[in-house]
């Protein structure tokens, strides 16, 4: 069985790429920080593989948490409900965090989540965002990434954690789906 079925999805960043992008940033990351105590902070289920990925490319004594939020009604345009299903366990007090996102796009629910005050409230000594993929053109909230992998126009893409209603999650590169896409049911 041909795995993505045939023309499903388009490849926009093959996994050498990925690789390449995710070693600059853990380059960068790791001059940025280095002597400093940095928690890297992932947002489940999309930026598992990125999360795991940077991490091994920090060459710093870093540790990392994960939490689960989602953002989305039926329609990944509108909706304004952010949930927090999991809180962060970990103690961030006189700590860097890192927020690790899959991708920024409306910005929405970082900023209704109120995942980055919430961390400065528990006492890290800064909050940053690095995310894989920007979408600035879909920018909702004042959110702006730290770190950024891929600056992308309004395309709907999957594969390296991202979903389209649950699927090609899995994909070892990053594609754009055949169909909008923009029906994701809010799983992150
Ligand atoms: P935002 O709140 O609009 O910035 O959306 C953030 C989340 O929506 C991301 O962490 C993804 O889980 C999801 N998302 C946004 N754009 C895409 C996409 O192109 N493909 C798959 N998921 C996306």
């Amino acid at each position: 069985m041909a795995w993505p079925e045939s023309g499903a999805v388009r490849v926009l960043y093959t996994e050498a790429q990925i690789r390449e992008k995710v070693s600059e940033l853990g380059r960068r990351i790791t001059c940025d920080y280095d002597g400093k105590p940095l928690v890297l902070v992932g947002i489940l289920n999309g930026s598992a593989p990125f999360l795991c990925d940077l991490m091994r490319r920090i060459e710093l004594p870093i540790e990392y948490s994960f939490i689960s939020v989602s953002s989305y009604g039926r329609d990944t345009t509108s909706s304004g409900v952010v949930r927090v299903h999991s809180e962060l366990r970990h103690d961030v007090r006189d700590k860097h965090v890192l927020v690790v996102e899959d991708i920024v796009d409306t910005g929405l629910s970082l900023e209704r989540s109120y995942l980055l005050p919430n961390l400065l409230e528990r006492g890290a000594t800064t909050v940053k965002i690095c995310a894989l993929m920007d979408k600035p053109c879909r920018r909702r909230a004042k959110i702006t990434p730290d770190y950024i992998g891929f600056t992308i126009g309004d395309e709907f893409v999957v594969g390296y954690g991202l979903d389209a209603d649950g699927r090609y999650r899995n994909l070892p590169f990053v594609g754009v789906c055949g169909r909008s896409g923009r029906e994701n049911d809010g799983q992150k």
